[in-house]
């Protein structure tokens, strides 16, 4: 396979979309013009919309471009070798034009001859099917013949050359959070020699084995609503990572070796005390979004957007005082960010001034207060062994620290999440702000009250019970994490789950999920909830009288614990129970991240 550089993957795939007859049309500014419910364009297609519904567009039918994107939803992973809040998305578009068979056969095309890379580390994903749309043969017969072109002779499984996957759209259905055009789709993945986590492993395990190349979706729906209703056209949504391709080509340990990240990667090691690649790679990918999120007018600040990016500098303050960095990111790393990507967007270059001021008085105001801060922080753990939902408010209000960053070092010190309630009410109480201001604040991440919520926080009970079952009672919560994608739950242990536990636990939940138990709750005391639930997690933080959640009635009851809430009512609307990674996350810690479907 011949090493390409990004520049020349760029320019590889637009020039080879154009000889398929599309027209190339401009990367957008990140913020949506006509969308308030999205913070950010987080993939190609956003811009696209109108025209996706069947509005003429002025280039035709065939489309193509390089759109920056920004994906809120990766921050927490970012330091892995993949995950990147900012990233350009390499995409094609056919508006009631080509379908399925052009769509994939393309893709494979270009991967293949124009790219180099080999057949037979590629594997694919198709929709299952669910109760009302079936499973996609179509696209099964045309990978099939795909492959077959290259001499191999693709099955079809789980574990196959091409899976189908679906969970009731949980995999392989993409839309956005808003709604609007959506629809099954194929993804294709570059296995990277990398050995299977488990038996189960395949392309839908986020371990690392598969990496996603790239993902046509075949947007034939609507989602209103809530409700799906059939489009009367057909088009094809193809987006796929530069950088993800260019860690494939460049065969580098992670994204961020890549010559995307490479030369700002180097400028944060020269100026490191010490080798933290996680902090590293935190500063290159945050820095390097904020760059670009400052060229597209954003400022920091304390709500939707400017929240983000005052957040991203922070959070790269943080990581900069860990690594023992002295010099200011903004005239050091941004600069060198700036450089990297000017010959792309030279906005970059004509305001690279501005932005780098802009930078600079975010990471000036912070520092001012991040030692005071940190020592604030110290103190109430050491007076409390926790933060309170009012401390973390605290930390924000008078030292500026985000409370994702103080949830942060909370859990690199093992000690159980925030209370975001308690932090929302100190929040919302405060005297010097506006309704509005907190409504924008809160919808950068917290106080999440959604159904796959309530669902995740209701698995983590289930999940707390089943590990005790199955390992022992020195099992407890030490910390847990929920967002609409997977809970996280941490837990003494000092072994990873064995393939056969894994097996026990999830077998134990998904019984009970399937048994049907109710999920009630019960007001008493304290005392009396504590003599009833002695495991709960985080009892300090509550009153005299306590909530105590239940999960089944009388014999058939699995957990009781001590929780504020919410929660399903009951076990089956939570469908289905997975684990889908395992880490250490300290000395005899154990982080379990899953799924329910
Ligand atoms: N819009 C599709 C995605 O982001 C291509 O995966």
């Amino acid at each position: 396979m011949k090493t390409l550089s990004y520049l020349e993957i760029r320019e590889k795939f637009l020039k080879f979309m154009i000889s398929k007859g599309h027209i190339e049309i401009p990367n957008s500014p990140l913020v949506p013009e006509n969308d308030p419910t999205l913070l950010f364009v987080n993939a190609g297609m956003v811009p696209l919309v109108p025209f996706l519904l069947g509005e003429k567009h002025p280039s035709g039918t065939r489309l193509t471009n390089v759109q920056r994107c920004i994906r809120t939803i990766d921050i927490d992973e970012v330091g892995d070798d993949i995950h990147c809040t900012s990233f350009e998305m390499l995409g094609n578009w056919s508006l009631n034009d080509y379908f399925k068979k052009e769509a994939l056969q393309w893709s494979v095309e270009f991967f293949i001859n124009e790219l180099g890379f080999d057949i037979s580390n590629i594997y694919a994903s198709v929709y299952e099917g669910d109760k009302n749309i079936g499973i996609d043969q179509c696209a099964i017969d045309t990978w099939k013949e795909i492959f077959k072109s290259y001499g191999i002779a693709a099955e079809v499984g789980a574990q196959e050359r091409i899976q189908p996957l679906g969970d009731n759209k949980k995999h392989n259905w993409w839309e956005l959070e808003s709604g609007g055009p959506c629809g099954p789709c194929s993804e294709f993945f570059y296995d990277t020699g990398k050995p299977k986590c488990n038996p189960d492993c395949n392309t839908s395990c986020g371990c690392g084995k598969y990496t996603e190349l790239g993902n046509n979706v075949f947007m034939e729906y609507l989602k209103k609503d809530g409700n799906y209703s059939k489009l009367d056209r057909h088009n094809i949504d193809f987006g796929g990572g530069l950088d993800r391709y260019a860690y494939i080509s460049q065969n580098t340990e992670s994204v961020f070796s890549t010559d995307i990240y490479l030369p700002i990667l180097e400028k944060v090691k020269s100026i490191s005390s010490n080798e933290n690649t996680k902090s590293q790679r935190v500063i290159v990918d945050h820095i390097k979004a904020a760059t670009w999120m400052i060229m597209d007018g954003i400022t920091p600040g304390r709500t939707e957007q400017s929240y983000i990016l005052r957040r991203l500098i922070r959070r790269s303050v943080r990581h900069a005082r860990q690594l023992g960095i002295t010099e200011n990111l903004s005239d050091t790393v941004a600069t060198v960010a700036i450089d990297q990507f000017s010959p792309i967007y030279p906005k970059l270059a004509d305001e690279k001034q501005q932005i780098i001021d802009v930078i600079k008085e975010e990471e000036s105001k912070f520092k001012a207060t991040i030692n005071d801060g940190m020592k604030k922080l110290d103190k109430f753990i050491q007076e409390n062994n926790k933060i309170s939902g009012e401390d973390a408010f605290y930390l924000y209000e008078t030292y500026g620290f985000p409370i994702e960053i103080t949830q942060e070092i909370l859990e690199e010190k093992g000690l159980n999440k925030i209370d975001t309630e308690d932090f929302e009410n100190a929040f919302n109480s405060h005297k010097e702000k506006s309704r509005s201001a907190a409504k924008g604040f809160f919808k950068g991440g917290l106080a999440d009250t959604s159904e796959m919520s309530k669902k995740y926080h209701t698995a983590t009970h289930m999940l707390n019970a089943a590990l005790r079952k199955v390992l022992g009672d020195h099992v407890k919560q030490l910390g847990s994490n929920i967002n609409p994608d997977r809970l996280r739950f941490d837990f003494p242990n000092d072994t990873k789950l064995t393939p056969e536990q894994v097996k026990q636990v999830e077998d134990i939940i998904n019984e009970q999920i399937n048994t049907g138990l109710e999920v009630y709750f019960e007001e008493m005391d304290k005392q009396k909830a504590l003599e009833l639930a002695p495991h709960s997690a985080f009892t300090e933080k509550y009153g005299e009288i306590v909530k105590v959640y239940f999960i089944g009635r009388g014999d058939k009851n699995i957990s009781i614990e001590i929780c504020g809430g919410p929660h399903v009512q009951n076990t089956k609307d939570l469908g289905s129970f997975k684990i889908v990674k395992q880490e250490n996350v300290g000395a005899g810690v154990k982080r379990i991240k899953a799924v329910v479907g």
